[in-house]
């Protein structure tokens, strides 16, 4: 018998509690047929429903469960994301954001050859946290970027891409914010002089046109935090959605795994939400766990179901999260 991996389990609030129970089966189907991978999984809860009970959104608990655990499987929340999933990726030093976003036969996509990575810088910038009201009508923002959070990531996106075959552009906006995007820019361009690869620099804003038109042309996308986060969902409008994006916030010793889609309140509870995005996500926790092949046996399953259905609503078909669940364990 295997050491089984120890995985926190963190619904979170509206379709995240649909999605996730739907990923948690699938990794518990993938666990079954292999005696050497198993998991003991732990629920912790945090969001809108458990601040509204108690008072707080991510209760000391849950963050002991994360911060111990080997990995989270985490799902959504709502008004208070801020209050729970930031800290949570702190809190464990995630400082890389990996963003897959690629189209799958079967998926009706904007742009059906795209095949993109985005390594987000998960711990500063806008996202540092100084924020402040400095008059009623006056308020500022400090945007955080160090040398060494910056060469960091670098390392990160430069060594995913050599690992997957992509070529790097890195995103940036130097042109205007010249201190802090100035360092991100040299910090990369630094890093990938010292490991002897290439990459392309470009504007951000123009990139996100050059994203759309020919998304093609990109592979691994090295960005600083927001616009990490802006150019996600962007490719999620290519693909066919958010429903189909996967995510790992990435950290020195562990990892947290969420759909990039939200709580969804539109839809929560209607038992339709597409689970493919939180299941990617469980599939990026196997690798992650040194499981490689069971991960690609869930992407391939993923895959079959995308091209062949059942599908949920917002790809077009008429199936719920369950129905395509199980199609999804069924070709396991
Ligand atoms: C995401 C979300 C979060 C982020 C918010 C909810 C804090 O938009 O995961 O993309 O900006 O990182
Ligand atoms: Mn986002």
């Amino acid at each position: 018998m295997t050491e089984p991996h120890e995985v926190a389990v963190v619904p979170g609030d509206g379709v995240g509690r649909e999605v996730v129970p739907a990923a948690q089966q699938v990794l518990e189907a993938v666990a079954d047929g292999r005696n050497t991978l198993e998991f003991e999984f732990t629920d912790g809860e945090a969001g809108d429903a458990v601040k509204e009970r108690t008072g707080t959104a991510l209760p000391q608990g849950t963050r002991e469960l994360v911060t111990g655990a080997d990995a989270t499987l985490f799902g959504a929340t709502g008004e208070t994301s801020v209050e729970v999933v930031i800290p949570l990726r702190r809190a464990i030093d995630a400082y890389a954001n990996v963003r897959p976003a690629r189209a799958y036969p079967g998926v009706d996509a904007l742009q059906p050859e795209t095949d993109l990575v985005f390594v987000r810088e998960n711990t500063e910038g806008v996202y540092a946290g100084h924020e402040a009201e400095l008059a009623p009508g006056v308020t500022t923002l400090t945007r955080v970027i160090t040398a060494e959070a910056s060469e960091r990531i670098a390392r990160f996106g430069f060594e995913y891409a050599a690992e997957h075959d992509y070529d790097v552009t890195v995103a940036h906006k130097a042109n205007v914010m010249r201190e802090t995007d100035g360092l991100f820019l040299e910090s990369v361009e630094r890093v990938a002089g010292e490991m002897g690869t290439e990459c392309e620099t470009a504007l951000m804003d123009a990139l996100a046109t050059r994203l759309v038109r020919d998304p093609a042309e990109f592979g691994v996308v090295i960005c600083p935090n927001l616009a990490g986060d802006v150019l996600s969902d962007l490719a999620a409008g290519l693909v066919g959605g958010l429903g189909l994006l996967a995510s790992a916030n990435v950290g020195p010793e562990r990892a947290l795994f969420e759909p990039v889609h939200g709580s969804a309140p539109d839809i929560a509870g209607e038992g339709i939400a597409n689970p493919t995005a939180a299941i990617l996500s469980g599939a990026h926790l196997l690798e992650y766990l040194g499981h490689e092949e069971a991960g690609v046996s869930v992407r391939e399953a993923v895959a079959e179901t995308l091209a062949e259905g059942p599908r949920t609503p917002d790809l077009g078909g008429e199936a719920g999260t369950e129905a395509v669940t199980t199609a999804i364990v069924e070709r396991l």
